[in-house]
């Protein structure tokens, strides 16, 4: 094995540094030469390459963000993107590629795999925590810190006005972040994609709160919950090369029915790409730094078509194909426990 690349795709979150930085290490210790492509799928298809070295990766464990950058280009619906890929692979001596990214980056991992023999190595990331195969993903930890900050935030400046202030948080359609964020940041109602959102319930808990003596209250919306009658709310109705739509504005939607239905005064907050950015947590960074000398040795051991994995406490290599298969989303404890600290 003389040279390995490795790309950051999809949306960015806290952790890819660390995992940019364990794999380098790891091939640079046995040997092997590494690479970058530059954002994503898009310096793959359009030979965008910088080299990364013990030198060039020090450090970067601490920030948020990619050095290498990233983009929601994919190679399918870009016209001959994937034998461009392919080429360029090839024209660069370069032996594999660890990938880097959530369900969609990974899944043209899965493809360029199956149809084109490509030796890829997948590393699980996003903030959503939807990947199948793995007990989580880098990236989550740092997210839901944030948003159970902003949530307790929330409560005091809501207390002062004796308000409802609806919190809208990411995670696109698993309700993971949401779940977390609310149950952490003790809000009065957690409303999450896998649970169908009745307003009349929700408004009936606020106004019980109300009667049992607390003069404000908290709602956490995950931006992909639905209404019992009705469908996504969205930005706008274009969709990205993936074929996601652009969510958000529950929150707004929330608080508009909110203040209708009881009458309290009534705010929303979205946090949108504060979630992302900033500092990986300590958990984040060790994740990402273990995930990345996987693929490192993973690379090593020839364990191509596969993703490093958190399974319990240890990190392993799992099927890509298992991996992007299906969303992980909220699983029947957690409902049970949105609901039970919804009410
Ligand atoms: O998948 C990560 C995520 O942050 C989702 O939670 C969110 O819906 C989406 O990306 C936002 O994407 P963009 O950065 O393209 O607006």
């Amino acid at each position: 094995m003389g040279k390995i690349a490795m790309l950051t795709g999809g949306g960015d979150c806290p952790g890819l540094n660390a995992v940019i930085s364990g794999a380098t290490r790891t091939l640079e210790d046995a040997g092997i030469d590494a690479v970058g492509f530059l954002d994503g799928w898009k310096g793959a298809i359009e030979s965008a390459v910088i080299d990364l070295t013990r030198e060039e990766v020090a450090g970067i464990i601490t920030e948020g963000g990619t050095i290498l950058g990233s983009s929601r280009t994919n190679p399918y619906k870009v016209e001959g993107g994937t034998e461009k890929v392919m080429e360029n692979l090839k024209a660069l001596d370069i032996d594999g590629l660890i990938v880097i990214g959530g369900d969609d980056t990974l899944g043209v991992a899965t493809r360029l795999h199956d149809e084109f023999d490509a030796n890829v190595i997948g590393v699980p990331k996003t903030i959503d925590n939807d990947l199948s195969a793995t007990d989580s993903t880098f990236g989550f930890d740092t997210a839901v810190n944030i948003a159970m900050e902003a949530v307790d935030r929330i409560h005091t400046t809501a207390r002062s006005h004796h308000r409802v202030l609806v919190v809208e948080t990411m995670g696109r359609h698993a309700g993971w972040i949401a779940a977390y964020a609310g149950i952490a940041g003790n809000a009065d109602v957690t409303l999450v994609p896998e649970i169908p959102v009745d307003i009349d319930e929700v408004c009936k808990v606020l106004k019980n709160n109300r009667e049992r003596g607390k003069n404000y209250n908290v709602v956490v919306a995950s931006e992909g919950a639905m209404f019992t009658k009705g469908d996504f709310i969205t930005q706008d109705t274009e969709l990205d090369a993936f074929g996601h739509v652009k969510l958000g504005g529950i929150a707004k939607a929330l608080a508009d029915m909110i203040e209708r239905r009881t009458g309290y005064e009534t705010r929303y907050v979205v946090l949108g790409h504060l979630q992302r950015g900033g500092a990986p947590t300590a958990f984040d960074r060790l994740l990402g730094t273990r995930l990345g000398m996987k693929a490192g040795q993973m690379v090593i051991d020839g364990d191509w078509g596969k993703m490093a994995a958190l399974r319990g406490m240890n990190v392993e290599a799992v099927s890509l194909a298992e991996a992007t298969g299906e969303l992980k989303l909220l699983n029947e404890e957690f409902k049970q426990l949105v609901t039970l600290f919804s009410r």
